[in-house]
């Protein structure tokens, strides 16, 4: 079968592999309608982490199953499904209480997994025509409909950047009239506005230097905040103070809270730094976060922070080890969430949206290719020019077999 490899710094190779067979009786092998590529596999495209050359990449897969292991029960050949980027065993500790994300039991090495992923375990990828799905029940969401049709688009989006965008909403306690700041309108940034326009948010900002990328978040119904123009920090504060209905409202002491309440950072240890797009800063988008909480806010941080880093500049950062103003954050009384999304605790609700025709989260999706361009894909998403903002890989072949 045709898979995406990694061989090194900027490169990605369309191989040929193995097909997986079933390895368990709990196992499933599914063979792939749709994947895409995430902003997480750009650390990994970068060379900014330890992830073996040769090894298959790609978690945000989808498709129809093609065999399950004897002990499978809730799934069968022929099935849709959208697999969690997370694998999880769903009965240890964590898994128990809904963090799959910290699944104790599906790594060796860390409380984690996920498929062809650095330092998530030796589960293969699914850029890839076919990809083994350990503990198929718990691992698969069933999908209504056929392959390719109006909700494919769609579906493929609830493996990871949906409910990922989804999950920030939550650490950042997004509600009703609330006041939102979104840092990074990539795939996960985007999901977080069109999270937040879902639970009601009242202000919704989103920063990116990228205007393409700003543009999707406007017709999303967000406010766009261009970082290329000035600190973002202080373009939204000048925003509120300019709006006459949110200054007339205010009650006294409120003219403090120039910020909002709820701040999303969607972009991670691979900012840039605001004063200069071609430098980076990990903590840039950390270090405006602070600044825009209104005090007794919210911080929901799902850009990820990875060590090692071979690539990043000073020893520390190499660990992941980085300087943050914590009494500024302790001052203002602010809650701070992070990690990996639990995306199955979800994902059948995001779905449901979907089914019932509530959102559309695809109108982010910028890109449907062929795995042979996948390697040039990886190249301009990096760059995010041309528009790549989100990327799907269509596996034809899947189309005469449905
Ligand atoms: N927590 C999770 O489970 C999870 C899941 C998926 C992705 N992620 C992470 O989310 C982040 C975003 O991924 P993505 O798929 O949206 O793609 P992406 O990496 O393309 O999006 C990041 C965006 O941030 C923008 N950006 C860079 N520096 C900025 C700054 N200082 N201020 C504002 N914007 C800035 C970039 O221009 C880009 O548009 C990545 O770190 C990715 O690894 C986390
Ligand atoms: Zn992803
Ligand atoms: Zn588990």
């Amino acid at each position: 079968m045709k898979a995406v490899i990694y061989e090194g710094e900027n490169r990605m190779r369309v191989a040929d592999q193995k097909e997986p067979s079933l390895a368990g009786p709990k196992d499933a092998v599914l063979r792939v309608t749709t994947s895409a590529i995430c902003g997480s596999d750009l650390h990994m495209y970068e060379g900014r982490t330890a992830l073996p050359a040769g090894h298959t990449v790609g978690h945000e897969i989808m498709g129809i199953i093609e065999r399950v292991g004897a002990a499978v029960t809730s799934i069968k050949p022929g099935d849709r499904v959208v697999l969690p980027f997370n694998i999880a065993c769903g009965y240890c500790y964590n898994c128990h209480r809904g963090f799959t994300n910290m699944c104790l039991t599906m790594n060796e090495h860390g409380p984690h997994a996920a498929y062809g992923y650095a330092g998530m375990g030796p589960y293969g990828g699914g850029q890839a025509e076919y990809v083994l799905v350990p503990n198929a029940d718990f691992n698969c969401l069933k999908l209504p409909g056929k392959p390719f049709d109006e909700w494919e688009d769609d579906f493929i989006l609830l493996a990871d950047v949906f409910p990922t965008g989804f999950y920030g909403t939550e650490l950042a306690q997004v509600g009703p009239g609330k006041s939102v700041a979104i840092f990074g309108a990539g795939p996960v940034g985007l999901m977080a506005a069109l999270s937040s326009l879902i639970k009601g948010a009242a202000e919704i900002y989103v920063v990116d230097f990228v205007a393409e990328r700003l543009q999707k978040a406007k017709e999303l119904g967000a406010t766009p905040i261009n970082a290329s123009h000035g600190d973002p920090v202080q373009q939204i504060f000048a925003w509120r103070a300019k709006h006459a209905a949110l200054r007339e409202r205010l009650r006294p002491g409120e003219e403090k809270l120039k910020g909002v309440e709820c701040v999303i950072d969607a972009v991670g240890y691979q900012a840039r730094d605001d004063k200069d797009y071609a430098r980076e800063k990990p903590t840039q988008v950390l270090d405006n976060m602070v600044r825009l909480v209104n005090p007794a806010g919210h911080l929901g941080i799902v850009g990820v922070y990875l060590a090692p880093d071979p690539g990043a500049r000073t020893d520390q950062a190499k660990q992941g080890v980085f300087a943050l103003p914590m009494a500024e954050l302790f001052d203002k009384s602010v809650t701070v969430g992070m990690g990996q999304c639990p995306v199955k605790l979800y994902n059948e609700y995001l779905r449901d949206l979907i089914i019932m025709g509530r959102v559309k989260p695809s109108k982010i999706v910028s890109h449907r290719i062929k795995i042979d361009e996948v390697p040039a894909a990886y190249e301009k998403f990096d760059q995010r020019v041309d528009g790549y903002t989100k990327v799907l890989i269509r596996f034809e072949g899947a189309r005469a077999a449905a």
